[in-house]
Order: C-alpha cells, then structure tokens, then sequence
C-alpha cells in the first residue's frame, strides 16, 4: 500500500467511507481513525496498535448535538466542562448509549467522548455521517506522535493517509474525567491542567494509577515509552557525573549548559510551560533515535502541565 500524507479532507473522507483507516491531527497527539460505528473497520485500529481489547477507544465528534447519541445518563457537571473545555483536549467518559459498539468501549458500559480543536480534523468530521475511533496513532506503550512524521515512522505504508495537520500545538494527550454519580474523576493528567478543571467543578478524586485493573490503561505504568531507557531526576548535572562513560541525552525544562552530556534538549529555553509540553513528544522521538544509552528527564514543577508532563515522564521510566 502507498500511504500519502496529505491534506485533502474529501480523500481522506472517501477512505473512512469505505470503511478504512485514516490518521488524523489533532490538537492534543494525532489519532488512528475509523468509522466508530463500524466494529470491523475498529477492529483493525486495535490490530494496526497491537492494543488489547479490554482498552477502549476515545469516540470523537464534531457538535454538541452528538454527546446524547453516544452516551445517556449525562451529568450536569460533564455538560459544565464540555461547555468550559470543548473543543479542546477533554474526554469524558460517561454511560454508553446502544449504538456505542461494544469493540469501542471493550466490553464496559461507558464510553469515552471528545471533541477536538484541531480545524482539520473539525472539518473531516463534519463532512461525515459518523463519528470516529481514534487511539493515539502510536504501537501500544510507545511514544504518541504528534507529527504526521512520527505517525509514518511507525505505520509506514501499513495505512491509507495520513491527514497532515502539522505538529500538534498542545502536544500531550487529553485530560479523562469520568463520573461516579456526580462526583468528577481524573483518570489521565493532559493537556488541560487538573486546576482549570477544578475551577470549574470543584474538588476531584484522582485515579491516575490503578495498575492492576486500569480503568483508563493510559493509567498503565509503562506507557509513552521511548526504546532507550530513560531516568527522571531533580538534578541533572549530579546524575551526568555518574554516567559519564555513557552517551547520555539530558531532556532539560530550559537550562541548556550540560558540557556532559551527548545530547541536550531543551524544551522551553522561556520556561513556558505549554511550549515545554508541546514539545515533550518530540524531543523523546528524537532523543530515541539518537543512539544513546540513556536518556536523564528534568522532573517538572508539579503543577499545572508540569503535572501532566512528570506524569508522561514517569511512565516513560522503566
Ligand atoms: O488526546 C487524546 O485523547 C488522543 C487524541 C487522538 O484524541 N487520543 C488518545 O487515545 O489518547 P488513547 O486510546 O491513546 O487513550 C485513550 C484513553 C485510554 O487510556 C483508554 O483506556 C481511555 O482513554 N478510555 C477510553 N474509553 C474509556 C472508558 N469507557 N472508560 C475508561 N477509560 C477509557
Ligand atoms: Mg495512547
């Protein structure tokens, strides 16, 4: 198969048409898409990733019109954020409706929705009579892409297009809340701060790391894993001392003088912390294509999108 990275949205609409998958930009990473209300075109997203099935997939849509058809039972606490945060980088997870297929959601009676920002994939999805599936477009436990780039790094010419909505400006995946009646639930720190969803709907309880029975596996502890092995620590130049017969990539915030180190990247040389998370997943497909025997990340300020970032560097470690 030829793949193309392209821009046409009406081709790459023809393609999830028939029933094929097409990867797409959004503002959080790119995804892996398919008609969600399709179980055989699903069913080979979870092939394409290697993912279990017990791990469901995130249903995108394009309206608000859309949220009652996929999913009942619908709190006015999930209706505040959608409202605060759509389109943008927040999955709620809430009651599935009939029409869900069971391949979407893995077996469990919710579903997860989100709307996304990104004007390219706004448009592809509402050119179509469907909302779509889509994981990040990444093997299972690795690194997400947030370039067309890194999607064809890993999929090659193993899919149909890849629709190129440039680098992806938020950069880490979305925030998941879900609700235990109208109590608010973080299962995955992202791109919209644990804070700013708390001014929103108050306090949440947080359930970011049940590793035995992962309610959302973006909670697995290894995940966004880079192939070299990777240390997040508070003090770069003291770990480079007792590494110093290995090439190590240093990942820094934004102090860049490491004379140690064999690669250095910075993220954010400003100390913006939204540049620094945009750049987070880029810098690890690099540093890992660097020919290195280690890579040492600077632990983040844990608030904010530092919190999300450490969060992404932690599971990277392993
Ligand atoms: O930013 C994003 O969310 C990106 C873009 C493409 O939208 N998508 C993404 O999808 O990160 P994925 O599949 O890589 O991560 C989705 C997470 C998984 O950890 C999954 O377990 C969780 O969402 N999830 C989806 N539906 C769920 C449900 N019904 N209950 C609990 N967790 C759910
Ligand atoms: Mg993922």
């Amino acid at each position: 198969m030829k793949t193309s990275i392209t821009i046409d949205v009406a081709k790459c609409q023809k393609l999830l048409l028939e029933g094929e998958l097409v990867a797409i930009p959004t503002e959080t990473v790119y995804g892996l898409a398919a008609n969600a209300l399709d179980s055989k075109a699903v069913k080979r997203i979870f092939e394409m990733k290697g993912r279990p099935a017990f791990n469901p997939l995130i249903v995108h849509i394009h309206q608000m019109e859309q949220l009652p058809v996929l999913a009942k039972d619908i709190p006015q606490k999930a209706y505040d954020l959608a409202e605060a945060f759509w389109p943008g980088s927040l999955t709620l997870i809430l009651p599935k409706q009939d029409i869900v297929p069971e391949i979407i959601t893995g077996g469990k009676s919710t579903v997860g929705v989100r709307m996304p920002k990104h004007p390219l994939t706004q448009e592809l999805l509402k050119g179509l009579p469907f909302p779509l599936a889509a994981p990040s477009a990444n093997p299972f436990t690795r690194v997400s892409p947030t370039s067309a780039q890194h999607v064809w790094d890993y999929f090659g010419d193993r899919i149909p297009a890849i629709l190129d909505g440039g680098p992806c400006q938020v950069g880490l995946e979305s925030t998941i809340i879900g609700f235990d009646g109208e109590i608010p639930i973080l299962y995955r720190k992202g791109g919209i701060p644990k804070e700013a969803i708390e001014a929103v709907v108050g306090e949440l309880r947080v359930s970011t790391e049940n590793e035995t029975s992962p309610e959302a596996p973006g909670m697995l502890l290894k995940h966004y894993s880079p192939r070299t092995p990777l240390m997040v620590c508070d003090d770069i130049g003291e770990a480079l001392k007792q590494y110093y017969d290995k090439r190590i990539g240093v990942l820094s915030f934004f102090e860049e003088d490491f004379p140690m180190a064999t690669k250095v990247i910075t993220l954010s040389k400003n100390k913006m912390m939204e540049e620094a998370a945009m750049s987070l997943f880029e810098a690890l497909h690099t540093l890992d294509k660097s020919g290195l025997d280690l890579i040492l990340a600077e632990r983040f300020p844990e608030k904010g999108l530092g919190s999300s970032i450490n969060d992404r560097l932690f599971r990277a470690q392993n």
